[in-house]
């Protein structure tokens, strides 16, 4: 028999807070849930620092990518069973882009990103196709069968019905990570009736569309997206950890860069200091050997280095203070003269930050970033855009929010206020 068709003797199940239970029988998707590079996602939390406000969120992206291949194969195994052009290999390569879409986060992805100019998708795809275990299994199927995988996910393979199951404006990647990350953090946003809309999604020819009758349980989907972007996503003390982290990472390039000793020589970072890293290099780091990093940096006779590492380590964070850099770019000026004059390094310690979203976007041809609208199909047979039929989707479509936040040590500050007067004198700006 085919590889690609072979099945497991006995179905396995993965037991899933979210989804009950995951069902796995063909022997593809087992092999590739055990390689080495899949397993690696276990160590790399799916929400980054946010664990530092909602102390349950410490699931992983391994939990997640489960998660996203379970919805995938309840749509490709109900909802389209039995369309002709659907086959075995399709489905596969369907199945294998859902569990691996996100193969290439690295460890507190951001951050680690922003720093070292790195992108995850890029990762994906050299994990992907590079001399890899999951490359070694899916080469298997075929020779071709990792570039199509990789073509799903980089949104360039020909079938734009399979992209728009794991990449769209409703796809099995949101709709996974929404309910996830709902129940780890435990707020009551982010929940809204999946089984309805796997139950009204059907085919067409480009994306999945939605059957009429289920059309508020696609308001409530993007209502809880909009939801748990501002009430969890872009949480202000989360995003203080991220920052702080953000400037470990650059503190420690940059002493490395000056020619500084460390005490223990930051081995596994030397490579991605000198952009000389290899694959397997970034493929062996994970998040408990940056933890392990930050607690020996806390040692380091860089002052700045061992006091941010205490910082993240010990949940010491920055305080922060709302700001609109339209009107206020004068303060930030201000506030970095005053910074340096306290003896306080501004690049380290006066932060802007911005986050924002765009909860539902409707269709704006030759615009970038174009992304497909979620139709809904009508009851004489047409689609009709949702915004259009919506009101409650039409009053947040193609509204950008954005929020802007300055992070600062206030801690340091306020102790230091009455021997330092310039201390106070920053204080009053910053939050006057
Ligand atoms: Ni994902």
């Amino acid at each position: 028999m085919a590889y690609k068709d072979e099945k497991l003797s006995e179905e396995k199940v993965f037991k899933d807070p979210v989804h009950r239970y995951i069902h796995v029988r063909d022997k593809v998707i087992w092999d590739v849930i055990g390689t080495r590079e899949f397993q690696r996602l276990r160590r790399i939390k799916q929400l980054g620092t946010t664990y530092l406000v909602f102390h349950g969120a410490e699931h992983s992206r391994f939990h997640h990518s489960l998660g996203v291949y379970e919805i995938v194969r309840r749509i490709v195994d109900d909802g389209f069973d039995g369309r002709p052009e659907w086959n075995q290999e399709e489905r596969l390569v369907t199945l294998c882009a859902a569990l691996l879409h996100d193969l290439g986060h690295g460890p507190f992805s951001h951050a680690f990103e922003k720093v070292f100019d790195l992108d995850h998708e890029k990762f994906t795809q050299a994990i992907l196709l590079g001399d890899t275990e999951v490359n070694a299994v899916l080469t298997r199927v075929a020779d071709d069968f990792p570039q199509k995988v990789a073509d799903v996910i980089g949104k360039t393979y020909p079938d734009k019905l399979v992209v728009s199951l794991i990449s769209s404006q409703i796809d099995a990647d949101r709709m996974d990570y929404l309910q996830r990350d709902a129940y780890f953090t435990g707020v009551s946003y982010g929940h809204f009736d999946m089984e309805r809309i796997l139950r009204v999604m059907r085919p067409a020819e480009e994306q999945a569309v939605i059957k009429y009758s289920g059309m508020h349980a696609v308001e409530d989907y993007i209502m809880s997206r909009y939801q748990m972007y501002w009430q969890v996503y872009f949480h202000p003390v989360s995003r203080s950890a991220e920052v702080i982290l953000t400037k470990i990472l650059h503190r420690a390039k940059h002493l490395y860069e000056s020619g500084y000793i460390f005490k223990q020589e930051p081995g596994h970072f030397r490579s991605f200091f000198d952009r000389t890293f290899a694959l397997e290099e970034y493929v062996a780091l994970d998040e408990s050997i940056l933890l392990t990093y930050f607690q020996i940096w806390m040692k380091e006779d860089d002052p700045i280095l061992s006091d941010l590492c205490y910082r993240f380590i010990n949940r010491r964070l920055f305080q922060y203070a709302e700001f609109d850099p339209a009107t206020e770019y004068r303060k930030i000026g201000e506030l970095e003269q005053l910074f340096a004059e306290a003896g306080i390094d501004p690049e380290y310690y006066l932060l802007a930050d911005s986050s924002s979203d765009l909860p539902y976007d409707f269709y704006r041809p030759g615009e970038e970033n174009e992304r497909l609208p979620i139709y809904l199909q009508m009851p004489n047979g047409e689609l009709s855009e949702l915004s259009r039929s919506s009101d409650i989707v039409d009053a947040v479509s193609g509204k950008r929010r954005t929020d802007h936040k300055l992070y600062f040590p206030e801690d340091l500050l306020e102790a230091g206020k009455e021997t330092n007067p310039l201390y106070g004198r920053i204080l009053k700006l910053l939050k006057g």
